[in-house]
């Protein structure tokens, strides 16, 4: 093995594909997994034969998840790569910590302030490195927007119009599955939210300061599908007469990766992964509106509705020198569902900067190839490869990731208070 840095994986569900995929590919000769951790077998077994068959690599250790200790001491991997549930990130980002390594977490990189706290002071007192993998920064036009602010293309950001729309698809998807429990995922402020809130941040160079929000469920679940008239209903879609004409349906047994990964493994946790969208128990929000006021003073107006028919973003900067909009009509699918049929037919981006006294103009954004526009890449070989010296900093650390996530929770606080929340009063930062 010499050489070549060792990984444990922990969540194998859908997303640890792009990590396991780029070690077992592109990353082979200097990067190994060794193992890992769930607490799904099925699912583990699923994901080493897709390593083995689609990528042709070794088959690697499988520890349930009250063996990480024991699968951290026989493995002995340089870094954990955390994948699981949300809600579960932070004890093993701090257990790994604590054991020696280093962590490569997805966001959220957790749910809620104490959890939040515990990381923070967790790796003050181990002096390891938490990574947030913070895909989007990586994206040319979201990168072009950050090179443009930070030249000063538009003076100083004083306001900040944002608003993004989850479609029927991919934003339904998050009221199938755990999500749809805040306990496990933050709700979409966090969950989600996380990755735009990260984006302001690095976009303007700031940190939030004041929040405000309103939320509620306005079109999924079950009340308010019953006030659109609607009477038939089922708990789950796949093989359920009743799910064949809802176009929200989700039906597993139709899709070879779902059936592999979340059909199949069922009987071992009762993780049902096609719930319907119209059923009781979701207490997350599908519309939201926030309010932010940067420790900078800039202002920001955000909105997040998960049911709309497109999916992707609308932003303006305001500053002291003039304008810029960007409209960015994003791909959209269910996670693991693999059917990106409906990619291509809007697909957009555009930049447009609009100087105080000046004729505006289009910036053009040169994508690659590979995901987010050729930005996954990057951000892998910045994990994985050899990454050179980026003048954007875009790789994300514990202060991003608890920064990013904060602006939600305190948002999440907002809506069951009704006040302002104050990001310092949430936690404290050891630098
Ligand atoms: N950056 C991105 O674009 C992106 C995209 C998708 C998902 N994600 C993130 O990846 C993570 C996983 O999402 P997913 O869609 O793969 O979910 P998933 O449900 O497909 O997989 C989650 C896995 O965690 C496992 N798990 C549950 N409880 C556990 C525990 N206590 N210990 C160990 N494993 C446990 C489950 O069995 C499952 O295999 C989430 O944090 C999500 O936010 C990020």
């Amino acid at each position: 093995m010499s050489g070549k840095k060792k990984y444990v994986l922990v969540g194998s569900g859908g997303r640890a594909e792009f990590f396991y995929s780029a070690i077992a590919t592109e990353y082979r000769d200097t990067s190994e997994l060794t193992a890992f951790c769930d607490t799904n077998q099925t699912r583990m077994d699923y994901a080493n034969r897709r390593l083995k068959e689609k990528y042709d690599y070794h088959e690697v250790n499988t520890y349930k998840a009250h063996e990480f200790e024991k699968m951290i001491a026989e493995e002995k991997p340089d870094s954990v790569i955390v994948t699981s549930v949300d809600r579960t990130h932070h004890t093993y980002i701090i257990r790994a910590m604590e054991l020696g390594c280093d962590v490569i977490t997805e966001k959220p990189m957790t749910v809620d302030e104490e959890k939040c706290q515990d990381i923070l002071d967790a790796v003050e007192r181990t002096g390891r490195n938490v990574r947030v993998t913070f895909n989007y920064r990586y994206a040319p036009h979201h990168t072009k927007a950050r090179e443009l602010i930070r030249d000063g293309a538009i003076g100083e950001v004083t306001s900040v119009h944002f608003e993004w729309l989850l479609n029927t698809r991919h934003g339904a998807d998050y009221f199938r599955r755990w999500h749809r429990d805040k306990r496990n995922s933050g709700g979409l402020l966090v969950h989600k939210s996380t990755h735009h809130f990260d984006l302001v941040n690095f976009w303007i160079g700031s940190q939030p300061d004041t929040v405000f929000a309103f939320g509620d469920l306005l079109f999924y679940g079950k009340e308010n599908a019953e006030k659109r008239g609607e009477t038939r209903f089922y708990t789950r879609s796949t093989g359920n007469p009743n799910a064949q004409e809802d176009p929200f349906a989700l039906h597993m047994d139709q899709h070879e990766s779902l059936k592999g990964l979340y059909l199949d493994a069922e009987h071992e946790d009762g993780y049902i992964r096609d719930q319907s969208v119209f059923g009781d128990g979701i207490n997350i929000e599908d519309t939201m509106g926030v309010m932010v006021r940067y420790k900078n003073k800039a202002i920001l107006t955000y909105s997040l509705n998960a049911y709309l028919p497109w999916e992707g973003y609308r932003i303006a900067f305001n500053g002291t020198k003039g304008r810029i909009e960007m409209n960015i009509v994003e791909q959209s699918y269910v996670n693991s569902g693999g059917d990106k049929a409906l990619e291509g037919a809007l697909k957009n981006k555009s930049i447009r900067v609009f100087p105080m006294f000046d004729a505006p103009y289009e910036v053009e954004v040169e994508e690659k190839a590979g995901g987010h526009g050729g930005g996954d890449p990057v951000l892998l070989n910045d994990i994985f490869g050899t990454p050179t010296e980026d003048e954007f900093n875009r790789a994300a650390d514990h202060v991003d990731g608890a920064r990013s996530i904060l602006t939600g929770i305190a948002a999440n606080r907002s809506i069951r208070t009704g006040q302002s929340v104050s990001i310092d009063e949430l936690v404290k930062f050891h630098k």
